[in-house]
């Protein structure tokens, strides 16, 4: 989704926004735009599709302070003349992040006044407020607060004026920014991974911040306007982590990480010989105490991870679980429950939907809550009494993989906890699930030895347009994400069944140009799900079986076996998981399609 840069320094920032942009192109975006003052003129240049296209445009722009921005259209088509920035009158610039609720008003009022309105968008509303106050003399901090004070929804945005050559404004709300600090030089942006390259000391805006950026100062203002002081914090992020390497797209190299993430993610509790709450935070002990169940509420591949550990959480810790999808969460009449345990997960902290979910469960009288979540700093993490961090490290690919697999873990490992707590763990069953949790990465790698299978295999899939996903138990879920990766990413339409279910409907789809790829762990449910395979074999579908070890599974016409380990008891969906990811990848390798970036989707959903 939307990306925001800003800098300002002693040398020509153009690059530097250039380089933050691409840095931020994972989030997803359709246009690209940047500004900067060179001689008390605003210069602005625009293109829709890549960054690059922008780069090769600005050979010739230059600038000691600038903004920048990548749009994912919500108001207005992508085009040249909706991308941001958006101009007042040649002089005020804003970049914004978000969605304006009431711009439609604001549009009018403006446009009585003689604004003209040159987009389509929300944003450019911001830019004429803020000149109709700045062109009264108020400085541009004080005209962009006064702005803010009239607008209604979501915003980050970025604001430079022609003859202000000094200064950058920038502020938040509902949508996530911060202050990169040099050397004599200053920055903003809307993720950390944007700036990495001048400077690893960032500050954190909060909700209703407005900051003025000079080249060797900055001051943080609360929503009342008051002076504040955002504690800095050294990013841990590394170049690397960010970068690209020997592999071809983030996503093959982020399904190879994840033997790292899950270790990283598993360092504390694999180093010691009994799991505590205190994993979670200091009320973790005293808030699981006080619960009588869990509410998981969260947003696409995360929602599937909710759905794994329901599985766990009733079965092992013995406590009632419910998952919802955020978006429908936030709206539903529901029955809220204060004795709840409400956990958030979000690889990014600041996906729309969870974080308005979480406001809701905590209005409804739900205190306890927790956030499983891949960025530290996040709103999400920042609105949750307890956390546990996945550290999966930086996820590019818009295709969540390992920010997956090591929210399970995390998973998992909140249920081992709860379960430790409602005396439902014996000293041997912690041990002996320890035990298998320190062997987890090394089982993802061996895993990951079968992608030239799956390589192989992905060119049968080149032409399908339908696949269907059958899982049962713990792996319907996974059958659900391998659905949900293959058309994200390869934009064949896939859907996902629990196996039982597939006589009730999907069956009457299965011929012999449905590809059905089933999930198959040596686990209680095998034989049922082996008669479900014979439903598809029997009206002459295609199988593509992810088998353990000893199910008696075996290639045969119409049966592709693909062969994984031994089964790994409750660890499985994780193991499980990695296969169709490969596959994903290389069906839309094999279908030409923009892997990191696929088509209308965005990496970090911001806005509702
Ligand atoms: C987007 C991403 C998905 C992600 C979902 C939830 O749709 O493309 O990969 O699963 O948002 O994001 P979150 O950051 O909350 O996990």
């Amino acid at each position: 989704m939307c990306g925001i840069v800003g800098a300002i320094a002693h040398r020509n920032v153009v690059p530097i926004l250039l380089q933050g942009l691409q840095r931020l192109e994972y989030r997803g975006y359709d246009s690209a735009g940047l500004v900067v003052v060179n001689n008390g003129q605003l210069e602005r240049v625009r293109s829709t599709g890549r960054v690059a296209e922008l780069a090769t445009k600005s050979v010739n722009t230059q600038g000691f302070l600038g903004i920048a921005h990548t749009r994912w259209a919500t108001h207005g088509v992508p085009s040249e003349r909706n991308a941001h920035p958006h101009i007042s009158r040649e002089t005020i610039a804003v970049a914004h992040n978000g969605i304006i609720e009431n711009y439609e008003e604001l549009r009018a009022r403006l446009s009585a006044q003689g604004y003209q309105f040159t987009s389509d968008t929300d944003t450019e509303v911001i830019a004429h407020l803020i000149h109709s106050h700045y062109s009264k003399g108020n400085s541009l901090l004080a005209a962009t607060q006064m702005a803010l004070t009239e607008l209604v929804g979501a915003y980050a945005i970025g604001v430079t004026a022609a003859d202000n050559p000094n200064l950058l404004i920038c502020a938040r709300k509902g949508s996530p920014l911060l202050i990169g600090v040099g050397e004599n030089e200053h920055f903003f942006a809307s993720d950390a991974s944007a700036l990495l390259q001048v400077t690893k000391k960032m500050v954190y805006l909060e909700e209703g911040d407005v900051a003025e950026v000079n080249l060797d100062s900055y001051s943080v203002f609360n929503a009342k306007g008051e002076l504040v002081v955002r504690p800095a914090h050294i990013s841990e992020l590394t170049n690397e982590s960010v970068e690209l390497g020997d592999y071809k797209h983030y996503m093959q190299k982020e399904i190879h990480e994840q033997p790292q993430a899950l270790a990283d993610t598993l360092e504390a509790v694999c180093n010691s010989h009994s799991l505590v709450p205190g994993i979670f935070g200091a009320e973790a002990a005293a808030t699981f105490a006080d619960i009588n169940s869990v509410l998981i509420l969260a947003c696409g591949t995360s929602f599937h991870a909710g759905l794994v550990a329901r599985y766990w959480l009733e079965e092992i810790a013995g406590i009632p679980c419910n998952v919802e999808i955020a978006s429908e969460y936030r709206y539903r009449v529901s029955v809220g429950n204060p004795k709840a345990l409400v956990v958030t997960i979000s690889q990014s902290g600041e996906t729309a939907d969870t974080q308005s979910a979480l406001n809701h469960a905590k209005s409804m009288g739900q205190p306890h809550t927790l956030s499983i979540c891949n960025v530290p700093e996040s709103a999400l993490v920042r609105m949750s009494k307890l956390r546990l961090l996945t550290r999966a490290g930086p996820e590019i690919g818009v295709a969540s993989t390992k920010a997956f697999t090591t929210q399970l873990a995390a998973l998992f490992l909140l249920t081992l906890v709860l379960a430790k707590q409602r005396g439902r763990l014996t000293k041997e069953s912690e041990q002996k699930h320890l035990h298998e949790l320190r062997h987890l990465p090394s089982a993802a790698k061996s895993v990951l030895g079968i992608e030239p299978v799956i390589a192989k295999l992905a060119e049968r899939f080149a032409d399908k347009h339908h696949a269907l996903f059958l899982g049962r138990g713990l792996h319907y879920p996974i059958a659900l994400e391998g659905a949900l990766k293959l058309k994200e990413i390869s934009y064949i339409h896939a859907e996902a069944y629990p196996a039982g279910e597939l006589k009730h409907g999907p069956l009457a789809l299965v011929d012999k140009d449905m590809p059905v790829i089933a999930v198959a762990p040596n686990d209680i449910l095998l034989e049922k799900l082996k008669s479900n395979l014979q439903e598809v074999r029997a009206r002459g579908g295609e199988l593509y079986v992810f088998a353990d070890a000893n199910t008696r599974i075996h290639s045969s016409e119409g049966v592709n076996l693909i062969q994984m380990p031994e089964h790994a008891g409750y660890l499985s969906p994780i193991l499980h998981t990695i296969p169709l990811q490969l596959l994903s990848y290389y069906v839309a390798l094999q279908k030409g399609t923009d892997v990191d970036k696929p088509r209308n989707l965005a990496k970090s959903v911001t806005v509702e």
